[in-house]
């Protein structure tokens, strides 16, 4: 065989022994719809948005698929020509979480400063498709 035939050879095994692997590790598991990458600050939001709140809700950037309540992205942050205001979103979905919604979301799920966490990425996030 030629040299350069060599030379692609090795470069192919190398994307595959190197790039794959590294490739599958850099997916998040869990939740059939992949997750999305989000800034650090907001991680701690996320994993507690896809644990407490993602078997219900859709919502893009967690990459939570859930159906039972309404899609987040949808409700919150409707297609609109202005960008969603994290600040008037964050509130409702604070009440969200502290108080149910209409008897068929659970009331505290999450208190405190987990709460305010999760509707601080929710806020952050919503409409991010
Ligand atoms: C057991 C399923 C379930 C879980 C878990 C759940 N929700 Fe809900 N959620 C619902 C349902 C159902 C509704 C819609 C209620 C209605 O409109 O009748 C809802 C509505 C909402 C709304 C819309 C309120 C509005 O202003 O219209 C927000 C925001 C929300 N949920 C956020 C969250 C967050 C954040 C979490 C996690 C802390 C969460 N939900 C966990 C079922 C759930």
């Amino acid at each position: 065989m030629k040299r350069s035939t060599w030379v692609m050879f090795g470069i192919a095994a190398v994307l595959f022994a190197v790039l794959l692997p590294a490739w599958a590790i850099s997916r998040e598991g869990g939740g059939d719809a992949s997750p999305q990458a989000v800034p650090a600050s907001e991680e701690e939001g996320k994993e507690l948005f896809v644990t407490n709140c993602g078997s219900c809700h859709t919502l893009y950037k967690a990459g939570t698929d859930g159906i039972v309540g309404p899609n987040l992205d949808d409700i919150l942050a409707p297609p609109s020509p202005t960008p969603p205001d994290p600040s008037t979103i964050s509130p409702r979905v604070l009440s969200a979480i502290e108080n149910g919604v209409e008897g068929r979301m659970p009331a505290d799920i999450l208190s405190g400063p987990q709460a305010q966490e999760v509707a601080d990425f929710v806020a952050q996030v919503a409409g991010d498709r």
